[in-house]
């Protein structure tokens, strides 16, 4: 989704702001763009395509400038192109604006401006309506003017906005859609993210949704929506700057794969004390409480939906509550059968994702109750539940989720187990013996880690092929699913995951000679029966990749290739058998020569519907 970043300060705001969006381009992007006061007046500079193509035309102009405003778009109301890239301006040129976001009630926004003020619209966004409403109420106070315009607008948007009358100040907006500021010594930055300002500052303030921003060099003000100044606590960032950087790796997807043992670990040991108890910070469920508990609903998109399936599998084993999986778009339109015994969990990476957010924002209207599990603190999704757990997976910049799965994966078994240990359903062996096998995954994880000749080897004799498919039975169904988004979104490679045992009810017809189908065959009371699907595939002349547990020689007889995870408890497999099938996908997609990192179309958070 898009970015903003803004500066105001000593520094050559330029290089700033460029900076910033550049640590911002994870979030996917089609075009960006700069507005800078240039000596009394506002230049803007915007490009279709990447951020070096908006470097390479500035860097002959030598722009120095201490106040500017940045942002990286990623289109929703007009093609991708120069004139609806951001910043926007009003006619004279004396306010620059940018935006994250979705200005519903845009239309009828534009055809008063134009019917009215004969305002010459230049572009197809929505976003441009907002700078034309800010020079329509300005009178010389652009703070003023701001409030003004947002009591007219509806959706969801993240602004800021400069004006050549008061070059010293910027004044932004956060509505349901991520802005954070960073304060610095005579200098302030305003940022959709945390890795743009990490460069600057460690010190943030959080900004609630339906506040107003005034920066100027000198501070910073939060106003309310009443226009009243609001006290905020500074957040201190404690990751380094360098968890947001490549360490050497080729992409950020490897290197994120390569983090899951700490992932994991840090997720996993932080919340076990050393008898192995379970102590959830940010999550209060009491015994009480779990007693009225009668429904679970998981709720997500994607990959963190995968996670979920996952999490109804641990849940209803280990805690015995009946669980409701469903995908966010979905579950906010229709009517989920909720009251205040029910409890909804939503899974997300960002925190960000609109549906996510629209599903959480209708179960809590219906009186549930709000756990969360996230990676990114202070998101919107977090600070909207009751209840918080967070997956410490670090800052995760490839747009396709690896690290933040497996410790979505790592939460939701924690979570089942302290719901099970709560109830008293759970025995103390059975519980003893999930712990360890929990604790063993870190270093199961990097042993996958440490030989990647196998998996780099199927990649190169499949990359080619225009298809593939997955299949598994259990809990692998869940991370066929898994394995197969991940391929399908970093190498373009159209994939298909199916529960094997639908195989002969339809998609079989499409297996022929050559057709690459991986075989996830890690649970033991499945493996006769996954199997014989491999038989039924290979028939037809498929080239099949089994995984399966290292003790399961037997699938060699008919696989093509074998992928080994280490020996577990068939209830673990999900966070072991993942980390190939990321490995897979991604060199695949090397092999391609897909852009890994930032896949075509797609963005790393999805801030709109
Ligand atoms: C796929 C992927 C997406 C996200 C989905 C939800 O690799 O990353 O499917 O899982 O867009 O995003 P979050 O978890 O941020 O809510």
């Amino acid at each position: 989704m898009c970015g903003i970043v803004g500066y105001i300060g000593n520094k050559n705001a330029c290089d700033v702001i460029l900076d910033g969006l550049n640590k911002l381009e994870y979030r996917g992007y089609d075009s960006s763009g700069i507005a800078l006061n240039m000596n009394g007046k506002i230049e803007v500079h915007k490009y279709k395509g990447r951020i070096k193509n908006l470097i390479e035309k500035l860097a002959p102009l030598g722009c120095n400038s201490q106040l500017g405003i940045g942002h990286t778009r990623w289109a929703t109301h007009g093609a991708p192109s120069d004139k609806n890239a951001h910043p926007h301006s009003n006619e004279s040129g004396s306010i620059a604006l940018v935006h994250n976001g979705i200005i519903e009630n845009y239309v009828q926004l534009r055809e008063w401006l134009i019917k009215e003020y004969n305002v010459n619209f230049k572009s197809e966004t929505d976003t441009e309506v907002i700078v034309h409403l800010i020079d329509h109420f300005y009178e010389g106070d652009l703070l003023d003017a701001v409030y003004k315009s947002i009591a007219k607008m509806k959706g969801a948007y993240a602004i800021g906005v400069i004006c050549s009358h008061e070059p010293d100040k910027i004044v932004a907006v956060r509505k349901d859609s991520p802005l954070i500021v960073g304060l610095g010594e005579d200098e302030n930055i305003i940022a959709s993210d945390i890795p743009a300002l990490l460069k600057y500052t460690r010190k943030v303030y959080l900004i609630n949704n339906d506040e107003v921003v005034l920066l100027t060099k000198e501070g910073v003000k939060i106003f309310n929506e009443n226009r009243e100044q609001v006290q905020r606590d500074i957040f201190h960032v404690t990751w380094d700057a360098e968890a947001a950087e490549k360490e050497g790796y080729e992409h950020f997807m490897l290197k994120e794969i390569n983090e899951q043992p700490k992932g994991i670990d840090v997720t996993l040991n932080r919340r076990l004390d050393e008898n192995g108890r379970i102590s959830l910070d940010g999550i209060q469920i009491t015994k009480e409480d779990l007693e009225k508990i009668n429904k679970v609903y998981i709720v997500a998109c994607g990959t963190a939906y995968h996670a979920g399936l996952v999490g109804k599998f641990a849940i209803e084993k280990f805690a015995q509550i009946p669980v409701d999986v469903d995908i966010a778009s979905e579950f906010r339109y229709r009517e989920p059968f909720i009251d205040e015994n029910t409890l909804f969990i939503a899974i997300s990476q960002s925190g960000e994702t609109l549906d996510t957010l629209a599903a959480l924002r209708e179960a809590k209207r219906r009186g549930a109750r709000v756990l969360t599990i996230v990676n990114v603190v202070g998101s919107s999704v977090a600070r909207e539940s009751d209840d918080v757990f967070y997956t410490w997976a670090g800052p995760e910049i490839a747009v396709a989720s690896t690290k933040a799965y497996t410790t979505q994966l790592i939460s939701m078994y924690l979570i089942a187990l302290h719901m099970a240990v709560t109830k008293n359903v759970i025995k103390q062996d059975y519980y003893d013996l999930l712990i360890s096998e929990l604790k063993a995954l870190p270093a199961k994880v990097e042993k996958i880690l440490e030989n990647t000749d196998t998996i780099q080897e199927i990649a190169k004799l499949n990359f080619e092929k225009q298809h593939a498919f997955f299949i598994g039975r259990g809990i692998d169904v869940a991370v066929a699913l898994e394995a197969s988004l991940k391929l399908k979104e970093i190498s373009y490679i159209n994939s298909f995951a199916i529960a094997a045992g639908e195989l002969k009810h339809g998609t079989i017809a499409l297996i022929e000679e050559g057709t690459f189908l991986t075989a996830i065959a890690t649970q033991d009371h499945l493996f006769e029966k996954m199997l014989s699907n491999i038989q039924e595939v290979k028939a037809r002349g498929a080239f099949v990749l089994g995984v399966a547990k290292e003790g399961n020689k037997q699938i060699e007889q008919q696989a093509n290739k074998v992928i080994y995870i280490p020996d577990c408890i068939d209830e673990v497999t999900p966070i072991l058998s993942v980390v190939p099938m990321q490995l897979l996908a991604y060199y695949m997609s090397v092999l391609r020569g897909c852009d890994v990192d930032k896949p075509k179309n797609l963005a790393k958070s999805v801030t709109v519907e």
